[in-house]
């Protein structure tokens, strides 16, 4: 199977399920936006609920917010994204095509005559490179002027640094402590591409870490691994995680330090969660543009501090590729192939499906009364249609973990066979224990 055609085969399969959609197809789709299906949506939202629970509700230290997408146009002059968010790119005069001027594909130097256009092939069409800013812009209010300019947060972050001391005095928290949020956020990509890998409308999972200064490479180290953890607990392959530092020219604007969390993707690594020492640059910053104090102040000792962040930046879109990616199998079973989306459990959209064997003999009627009793406590699907095997792998392809089949002995001994996805193993299970055995293997 060639690397190419896995993620071939997978944005098929994901759009033939239901999981990913192309924006607007039918007018013929808009550019890098995607929309989640009904099994996308439940693989998406268990995902964003998984980070929430291990974040906010397992932990005392840190609280939760839902900022809002439009803020204040200063928050971004402060944040350095009005003047530093920016890629330098060339446009090519012939064939008006736009490209990033550290783009691999050009030969050549950009403004210079011997630079030449990767999509029309043309010598010396190719500008000298300006810097563009990824921020999308709209209007506030009735007229379209400057003085009316808003953004749309390329980064969720900012919305809890500028409400940083309202969750501080409304929780009680003492430092150290954080602050979670997950978001839509917008960039104005101009290489965007590898599916919904790099989009530019994409949801981030972020926690900012407020740290006295001092404590902030400690904190950094705590969190670089346990976001790591994380990420091996969702079962994902070992072999295909690693840590990438960043060099000196790759930090960004606000970083002291930076880690990568890299995937093994079938197109390269390239990195789904960031970790970075932000230092104080962003309160200095608000503090400074809006005139208002950001200092912290310890009740016993009385120091007055601004305090360090370390964030921890995960893209819910791009972990859900990578979730995706690591689950994606085409196994033989005999003498048959099958496709199966080895997802872990605790994420799969669907958790069992209900089959009865045969469309008669009182199979149905238990059948759809098993389901609509599960399904009243988890996502469940009923299938009665075509052989047993493709019911199976109809299941399989979605990622579901479980399928329960009712048969003719079902009848007699109130129990029925329960499959599971991976090992194809079967367990005869009685009807009344059939919950209590999903949920053992479900939650984890
Ligand atoms: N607040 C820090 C921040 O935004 P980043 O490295 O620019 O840092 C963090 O982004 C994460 O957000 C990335 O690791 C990635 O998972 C996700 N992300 C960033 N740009 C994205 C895009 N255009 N499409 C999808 N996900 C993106």
């Amino acid at each position: 199977m060639g690397d190419a055609s896995v993620m071939e085969k997978l944005v098929s399969l994901a759009k033939r399920r239901g999981f990913v959609f192309q924006s607007s197809e039918i007018y013929g789709g808009l550019g890098s936006v995607w929309d989640y299906g009904p099994l996308g949506v439940e693989l998406k939202k268990n995902l964003r609920e998984r980070w929430w629970r291990s974040m906010v509700h397992e932990r005392e230290d840190i609280e939760g917010l839902d900022a809002a997408i439009l803020m204040h146009p200063r928050v971004w002059e402060a944040s350095g994204h009005v003047a530093g968010f920016t890629d330098p790119l060339t446009d090519c005069r012939q064939c008006k095509n736009r490209f990033r001027a550290d783009d691999p594909r050009l030969k050549g130097t950009p403004g210079e005559p011997d630079a030449q256009c990767p999509v029309c092939g043309s010598r010396g069409t190719l500008t000298a490179p300006r810097l563009f800013n990824l921020m999308f812009k709209t209007f506030m209010g009735p007229v379209e002027e400057d003085a009316a300019l808003v953004y749309l947060r390329p980064e969720t972050a900012q919305g809890i640094y500028v409400n940083y001391l309202n969750v501080l005095q409304s929780s009680r928290q003492k430092i150290p402590f954080g602050i979670a949020q997950v978001g839509k956020a917008f960039r104005n990509e101009i290489t965007p591409g590898n599916f919904i890998f790099r989009t530019r409308e994409f949801e981030q999972m972020e926690m900012q870490y407020f740290v006295k200064p001092g404590e902030d490479e400690r904190w950094f180290e705590y969190w670089r691994e346990a976001r790591l953890a994380w990420h091996r607990a969702l079962g994902l392959t070992e072999s295909k995680l690693r840590f990438h530092q960043h060099t000196p020219q790759e930090l960004a604007h606000y970083a002291k330090a930076a880690f990568d969390i890299q995937y093994e993707f079938p197109f390269g690594w390239q990195e789904f969660e960031g970790i970075h020492n932000r230092t104080d640059f962003d309160l200095r910053r608000h503090q400074e543009h809006s005139g208002k104090k950001l200092e912290y102040v310890d009740t016993v000792s009385g120091e007055r501090f601004v305090p360090y962040i370390v964030e921890t930046s995960l893209g819910l879109d791009r972990l859900l590729l990578v979730v995706l990616v690591d689950a994606y199998r085409e196994e033989t079973v005999g003498a048959e192939s099958r496709v199966v989306l080895r997802l872990h459990p605790a994420v799969a959209p669907i958790k069992a499906g209900v089959f009865p064997l045969v469309k008669k003999d009182g199979m149905p009627e238990v059948a759809r009364s098993l389901f609509d009793d599960l399904g009243r406590r988890m996502p469940m699907f009923y299938d009665d249609s075509g052989s047993i095997g493709r019911r199976y792998r109809r299941q399989d392809e979605a990622g579901t973990p479980f399928g329960i089949t009712v048969d003719g002995q079902t009848l007699e001994d109130r129990a029925v066979t329960v499959r599971h996805r991976d090992t194809l193993a079967q367990d005869r299970v009685g009807l009344d224990q059939v919950f209590s055995y999903l949920r053992e293997r479900l939650d984890q």
